[in-house]
């Protein structure tokens, strides 16, 4: 468990590993960690209903209690799943107690904390975005949007769960969003904006697993973050994803290799920061290449429960291995030559105002070729499986196709019931036959 200051040829023992978070994403990790042959017990905080008897009542940000948990059960490793615990510092302070754990510091969660920060870091590294002014006062702001006169991406500073940008159509459009902004919409996270050239072009997320110094890259994914059918209708967490996305080939995820993600390290590197996690680039394919829109210190949602089928079984060596700074040392991260398709289940009322304590029923059980991951669930006093949050859970499946993969999914969430199940009949249309 110590973090030996000797250089070991060889990984320590892999045992037990607590996750930190309570969603769909935190389930698929649990899942696929689980399948490590040494793996005795995977517990999760706080967990959902999918976490079972292993789910514990800490809070993502209770650093002194995971401490005693990891220290009190011999934890080997401790994954952190939301990027809120992360920009917290929770990860440091585990670090600390000499725990390995997979998460960036609060150092490094600025990449996805702080968009001001991360765009300084691009610029100075030279790495594609799109041009950009940060502010920090509605005067600046605004004479901004008047000297470019175009409608300009808002964007707060801060965490904003999603919320903190704006894609103005006009410059009115941008203007409000400044002036909603400086109003205290998003509280301390608005306090600084960075206004941004707006990009065209599809999006994809490429995620880095990275030991500090050596990176792994998944393939890529797509998700849909609007409700509605068509890519119409509000912003949600995400509805669906699937992966690898053609968009980006082996050539194009080797471009964004060397352009992206090595040049992040590199940058973060000659701040001082020894980055262990994952990079996440959010990045628009554009007529002049790939640009990052936005870089997470996390796993997306649900690119990551879309994602974990397509892994082997070596994957919790390889964030281990992560954690320790050394990469070198764990085994090839097998990525299995499939598609995968994961479509979420949603309450009535998302994303405004989600239903909850409806009864779900679930017809199947996670196998190799299709799970389903917990996400917005619990066990009510009579032990019945209920409906918490906005996103339910997720549905998943391989196949030889996307067709393939998406025909076993619906299939499979077809034996899921719950009172105003709200799902998009149409994720993966970009990769369907007839999409
Ligand atoms: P973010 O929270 O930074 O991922 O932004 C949310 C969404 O806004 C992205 O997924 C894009 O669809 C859109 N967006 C962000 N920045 C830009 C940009 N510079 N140009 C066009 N669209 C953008
Ligand atoms: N699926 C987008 C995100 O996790 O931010």
């Amino acid at each position: 468990m110590a973090i030996s200051s000797t250089r070991p040829n060889s990984l320590p023992d892999l045992r037990r590993v607590l996750i930190v978070g309570s969603g769909g994403r935190e389930d698929a990790l649990s899942w696929a960690l689980q399948r490590g042959e040494e793996l005795e017990t995977v517990w999760i905080t706080p967990g959902n209903a999918g976490s079972g008897q292993h789910g514990l009542d800490l809070a993502e940000t209770d650093s002194r209690g995971l401490i005693e948990h990891c220290l009190g059960n011999d934890v080997d490793l401790v994954v952190v799943g939301p990027e809120a615990p992360l920009a917290a510092g929770v990860a440091d302070a585990l670090r600390d107690a000499d725990i390995a754990v997979f998460g960036p510091g609060a150092d490094g969660a600025q990449l996805e904390a702080s968009k001001a920060w991360a765009k300084q870091l691009m610029q100075d590294a030279g790495i594609p975005t799109a041009g950009h002014w940060a502010v920090t006062t509605e005067v600046e702001a605004l004479a901004v949007l008047k000297q470019v006169n175009r409608p300009l991406v808002v964007k707060a500073d801060g965490l904003a769960a999603g919320k903190g940008v704006t894609v103005a159509d006009n410059v009115g459009e941008a203007e409000a969003a400044i002036r909603d902004a400086f109003a205290g919409r998003f509280g301390s996270a608005g306090a600084q904006l960075v206004l941004e050239e707006r990009l065209q072009g599809p999006e994809v997320s490429v995620f880095a697993l990275c030991d500090g110094e050596r990176i792994v890259l998944l393939p890529p994914a797509q998700d849909h973050k609007r409700l509605e059918e068509g890519d119409r209708g509000p912003n949600t967490g995400g509805m669906g994803a699937y992966a690898p996305a053609p968009l980006l080939d082996a050539d194009g995820l080797e471009l964004v290799r060397q352009t992206v993600l090595e040049p992040t390290v590199q940058a973060l590197r000659q701040r001082g920061i020894d980055y262990r996690g994952v990079i996440y680039a959010g990045l628009m394919l554009t007529a002049d290449g790939p640009q990052v829109i936005e870089f997470n210190c996390r796993f997306g949602d649900p690119e990551c429960q879309t994602l974990m089928p397509l892994l082997g079984a070596e994957l919790g060596r390889v964030l281990q291995a992560c954690a320790l700074g050394r990469l070198d040392l764990a085994p090839a991260l097998q990525i299995a030559e499939r598609c995968s398709a994961c479509v979420v289940a949603a309450a009535a009322g998302y994303p405004e105002s989600p239903r909850k304590g409806d009864a779900i029923q679930l017809g199947f059980d996670s196998d190799a070729e299709r799970q389903l991951f917990h996400a917005g669930t619990r066990r009510n006093d009579d032990g019945e499986l209920v409906t918490a949050g906005g996103r339910v859970l997720a549905v998943v499946a391989q196949g030889a196709s996307f067709d393939e993969a998406f025909a076993s999914a619906y299939r499979s969430l077809d034996q899921v019931q719950f009172a105003g199940i709200t799902y998009r009949r149409d994720i993966g249309h970009q990769v369907r036959s007839g999409g």
